[in-house]
C-alpha cells in the first residue's frame, strides 16, 4: 500500500495506472475505520484494478463544530487495517491541502428536494459540504467509481444528485450496511458510545425491523409514533425523525401502495452521540 499525502503525488501515482488502463475504484472515508468500511474496500477491490481510499474529516459538512471536535480519529490502526485489507493507495490529505484557498464554497449546489428532507432538514449544509469534499476528492482521483455504504441512504441519493449535476463519469457503487451481531450499523461514531450506550444502542434496529414486520398492519404515523416512544423508553434521548419514505424519493409515505419500494430511516441521540440507521424493504400486502 501506498500512503499519499499530497495531491500532486497520488495524481501523478493514479496517472500511471490509467496509462496502464487500469480501472480505479475510490472509496471516501472519514477514518475510525471498521468492518463495513473494509467491506467497501473488498467490493472495490473486487470490481476495480487499483483502490484507492480517502481518510478526511472533512470540516465542512459538520454543522456541528462539537461533533467535528469529538470525531473520532485513530489514524495508526486505520493505517493498519487499510494495509491488511489489500488496499492500494491510502490518501490522507490535512486540511490546507484540500481547502488551500479556504473551506467556503463559491456556489452552492442545486440539489433540490431531497437536500430538504430527514438529514437535510435537521444538519443544514451538511450535504453542501459532502458534495464539496466528494467533487474535490473525485476531480482528484478521477475514478471510475465510487463505493459508497447504505448506511448513510440519503447521502448516497445526494451523491447520485452531484454525480448528474458535474456529469462526472464516475459510476456511484452502494455497498450494503454491516451490521454487528445484536444488529447495531457498524459505524464510527459507536466507539464514542459507553458500554451501557452501546448496549441500549440495539433498539434502533429493533425498531426498524419491527416498522418493516408490522407495515401491512398498522397506519404510518402509528408506526413511527411507537417506534419514537420505544427508543425514547429504551435510553435514547432525542430522536430527530423516524421516517417510512419512498426509497427512490425520500418523500414520506402516507399509504404505501403495493409492491413500493419503501425505507424507513431513523437519527436519534443517545449519550450525545447521533446514530443513523435505515432500512429497506418493500410493501407486499
Ligand atoms: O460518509 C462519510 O464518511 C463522509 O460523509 C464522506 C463521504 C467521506 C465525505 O466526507
Amino acid at each position: 500500500m501506498i500512503l499519499f499525502k499530497q495531491i500532486s503525488q497520488l495524481q501523478q501515482a493514479l496517472a500511471a495506472a490509467r496509462n496502464e488502463n487500469k480501472s480505479i475504484g475510490f472509496v471516501p472515508t472519514m477514518g475510525a475505520l471498521h468492518q463495513g468500511h473494509l467491506s467497501l474496500i473488498a467490493q472495490s477491490k473486487r470490481e476495480n484494478d487499483i483502490t484507492v481510499c480517502s481518510i478526511f474529516v472533512n470540516p465542512t459538512q459538520f454543522n456541528d463544530p462539537k461533533d467535528f471536535e469529538k470525531y473520532p480519529i485513530t489514524t495508526a490502526q486505520d493505517i493498519q487495517l487499510s494495509e491488511q485489507a489489500g488496499l492500494d493507495i491510502l490518501f490522507m490529505p490535512t486540511v490546507d491541502e484540500m481547502y488551500p484557498n479556504g473551506q467556503q464554497l463559491a456556489t452552492p449546489y442545486p440539489l433540490g428536494r431531497i437536500e430538504t428532507l430527514l438529514e437535510g432538514a435537521f444538519r443544514p449544509g451538511h450535504f453542501q459540504g459532502v458534495c464539496q469534499v466528494v467533487h474535490h476528492l473525485l476531480n482528484i482521483v478521477q475514478p471510475d467509481a465510487i463505493v459508497m455504504g447504505q448506511k448513510d441512504y440519503q447521502q448516497c441519493m445526494v451523491i447520485s444528485k452531484l454525480l448528474e449535476i458535474t456529469g462526472l463519469p464516475t459510476q456511484l457503487k452502494l455497498g450494503a450496511t454491516l451490521r454487528e451481531t445484536d444488529g447495531l450499523a457498524m459505524s464510527s461514531r459507536n466507539v464514542r458510545l459507553s458500554p451501557e450506550a452501546r448496549q441500549k444502542a440495539t433498539a434502533i434496529y429493533k425498531s426498524l425491523t419491527e416498522i418493516s414486520q408490522h407495515i401491512t398492519k398498522k397506519d404510518i404515523i402509528t408506526l413511527e409514533e411507537e417506534a419514537t416512544s420505544f427508543l425514547l423508553k429504551n435510553g435514547f434521548d432525542k430522536v430527530d425523525y423516524i421516517s417510512i419514505a419512498d426509497a427512490v424519493t425520500l418523500e414520506p409515505v402516507t399509504k404505501p401502495v403495493k409492491d413500493q419500494q419503501l425505507v424507513v430511516l431513523v437519527a436519534a441521540f443517545i449519550d450525545n452521540v447521533r446514530l443513523i440507521d435505515n432500512l429497506l424493504f418493500s410493501f407486499s400486502s
